[in-house]
């Protein structure tokens, strides 16, 4: 089976820096058109801005022609075709399939039945493997390491894929987590049982404005609402935190904050303005991230 990247425990810690590695080559040369024979798949079941664009872009940048489908409306699965067949179809198609789907799972059954490499481009509210890569690269950019950070993770820690995978990949490099969410939204428990048996100490409170002067890294997720069973239940949270500008006064001077976003209140306008604000250079470092991510995995396979 070639090499997938579906969960981010598919990645060794040497695996993960020689990934951030080769994107910090691609920021520096960002068009080296090395993958001119290949065809890239996105396939994306559920809505995307930044993941299908950047990992489109990624695959331009490479040299790569780029095929897929954005809404599914339009293809065979309409008339009933499983997803195994879909996937056994593109793999006969492209070099590498990116796939986002709205089932837990779904990326790894993918990869299991694709005869090329499958990335997951984000799985229900399971992982977001490739987003992950790019929080670390923006890290280590910002901090110029990635070892003992005070990372808080704010917001929709239930059911937000891209808080999930990065505590996984975070705690390879010791970090210190703090989780701030209202009741209904706090991390599961699997994630915390996974932080104990590394012997690693967080803390999880309901208040976000404590916890900003200690951090290194402000991670602010969006809640999810296309993940409520109901919807009167997202109605309750959907407003639980806003940071401001002025939240950000006894903040550390090379405090970032990131978000994998779309944005939906959680983020002021005016925290746009402020040297703390990161997330939309984030965005940009994931078009590096994913020409790493690519090359990697199509080097593996040869
Ligand atoms: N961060 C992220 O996954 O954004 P999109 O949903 O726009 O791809």
């Amino acid at each position: 089976m070639p090499k997938s990247l579906i969960s981010i425990h598919d990645l060794s810690k040497e695996e993960i820096v020689h990934i951030l590695d080769l994107a910090a080559q691609f920021e520096q040369s960002p068009s080296p058109a090395l993958l001119n024979d290949k065809v890239i798949a996105t396939i994306f079941f559920e809505p995307s801005t930044r993941t299908r664009l950047s990992f489109e872009t990624a695959g331009n940048r490479l040299g790569a022609r780029v095929i897929g489908f954005s809404d599914v409306g339009n293809t065979s699965v309409t008339k009933g075709e499983s997803l195994k067949d879909t996937i056994k179809m593109v793999s006969h198609y492209a070099d590498l399939i990116v796939i986002r789907h709205p089932l837990e799972g779904s990326a790894r059954w993918a990869s299991e039945v694709s005869s090329v490499p499958v990335v997951n481009a984000g799985d229900g509210a399971n992982q977001h493997p490739s987003q992950t890569l790019l929080d670390l690269y923006s890290i280590r950019k910002t901090q110029q390491h990635l070892d003992n950070l005070q990372l808080t993770m704010v917001g929709d820690l239930k059911y937000g894929r891209t808080v999930h995978s990065l505590l996984q990949a975070m705690s390879l490099f010791n970090a210190h987590f703090t989780f701030v969410a209202p009741p209904e939204l706090v991390l599961p428990t699997e994630y915390k049982h996974f932080l104990h048996q590394k012997n690693l100490d967080f803390i999880e409170s309901c208040d976000l404005l404590p916890h900003i002067p200690k951090s290194d890294i402000l991670y602010m997720t969006r809640v999810q609402a296309e993940r409520f069973p109901d919807p009167i239940e997202y109605e309750k949270v959907k407003n639980s935190y806003s940071l401001t500008a002025f939240m950000l006064q006894q903040c550390k001077p090379n405090m970032k904050i990131l978000h994998p976003l779309p944005r939906v209140n959680e983020i002021a306008d005016d925290v746009d303005n402020t040297p703390q604000a990161y997330y939309f250079d984030q965005a940009r470092n994931g078009v590096y991230t994913r020409m790493a991510i690519i090359t990697y995995l199509l080097d593996q396979t040869k």
